[in-house]
């Protein structure tokens, strides 16, 4: 008799934790991301977020670039918690104005018209870091890229850090091990740094960002021979020795707007705008193996992009009771 009774309680109190166990799990406690995280308490989110990417790169075909780097910008900054769209306000010093984001990171727009249809659809339930996240998805599978599930319940900032935008983003005039160092304070390996790299198929940088590949010359007087001459002479006449910084240029010259592996072809061929770009191919073995891996591989870029962006958009998320769910993906909800 008292076996029977000390196997019922067990029972009970089985049955009685497991819904604890379950909801746990959908609320993301202790950093596990979910795909479904919202699927009870928003299902409309993926079709709102799908319609106002795809109605914004309609009007601008380059908007698809600007919100995927935006997601870029905001993880490697104290994690992807939607610091990076905090405006000016109060004690907050805006990560829009450091060096990398200043007239340069773009689709703040979009992400607020997104924010208000979904607040609308469901108030105080997704937070705007998840909202990147998956306009940064969408924005590649309407480029033509590779599609993912993107795992969800990440919570917002309640503040930004401007010196970490200037130390953590990585520069496009910095060495490989620089670069590749920065990505592994967030645990990305070299296959993640040339993966993600492929992101530069789209969109473009200004000519501020690549002019002194233009017109530096070693010591001997010669110019950068790992850039095509050609290609070189060219972007001078729209790059001048001084003036024009703001002027724009495809990162991916061969198809600027598609998602493919242009990027890694034009390496290859030392047409790689940024100087980051083409140390992928002269700096370090391994990664000149995966530059001309993906070269030839579409689908192969595509599965790695696609796992990379999943290990990116995990890099430090808030969840539980860390930060809010802004309801103004501009301002932290209460000074
Ligand atoms: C590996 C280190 C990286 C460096 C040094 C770098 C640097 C840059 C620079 C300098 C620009 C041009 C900015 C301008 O002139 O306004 C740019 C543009 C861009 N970057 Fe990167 N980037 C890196 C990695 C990434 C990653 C990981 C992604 C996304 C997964 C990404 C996505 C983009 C996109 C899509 C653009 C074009 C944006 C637009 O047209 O609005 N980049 N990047």
């Amino acid at each position: 008799m008292a076996q029977f009774i000390m196997s019922y309680c067990i029972v009970v109190a089985l049955l009685a934790l497991a819904p604890i166990c379950f909801s746990n799990k959908m609320q993301a406690k202790g950093g596990h991301l979910n795909p479904h995280y919202y699927d009870h308490s928003c299902p409309q989110l993926q079709h709102i977020v799908k319609s106002v990417v795809a109605q914004a790169i309609a009007r601008e075909r380059r908007m698809a670039a600007s919100l995927l780097r935006l997601h870029f910008h905001d993880c490697f900054v104290k994690g992807c918690d939607a610091s990076v769209l905090l405006d000016n306000n109060g004690s907050i010093v805006s990560e829009k104005d450091s060096k990398p984001n200043k007239n340069s990171l773009r689709g703040f727009e979009v992400i607020d018209q997104i924010k208000a249809q979904v607040e609308k659809a469901c108030p105080q339930t997704v937070s705007c870091a998840d909202i990147v996240a998956v306009a940064a998805r969408d924005s590649t599978v309407i480029a033509g890229g590779p599609n993912w599930e993107v795992p969800l319940g990440r919570r917002d900032a309640r503040g930004a850090s401007i010196q970490g935008s200037n130390n953590d983003i990585p520069a496009a005039n910095q060495t490989f091990n620089t670069i590749l160092t920065k990505f592994k304070r967030h645990h990305l390996d070299l296959v993640d740094l040339v993966a993600l790299s492929g992101a530069h198929t789209i969109g473009n940088a200004r000519c501020v960002s690549f002019r002194q590949r233009l017109y530096n010359q070693n010591n001997n007087g010669q110019p950068d021979m790992t850039l095509d001459q050609l290609y070189a002479s060219k972007l001078r006449s729209q790059c001048p020795r001084s003036g024009g910084d703001q002027n724009l240029f495809s990162l991916d010259f061969v198809t600027p707007f598609n998602f493919d592996n242009n990027y890694y072809r034009n390496i290859l061929a030392n047409k790689g705008l940024l100087s980051s770009d083409q140390i992928l191919l002269t700096n370090n073995h391994a990664s000149m193996q995966l530059v001309k891996q993906y070269a030839q591989n579409v689908q192969l870029f595509f599965d790695h992009f696609a796992k990379s962006m999943v290990k990116m958009g995990n890099i430090s998320p808030l969840t539980g009771s860390k930060g809010e769910i802004r309801q103004n993906c501009r301002r932290i909800n209460s000074y």
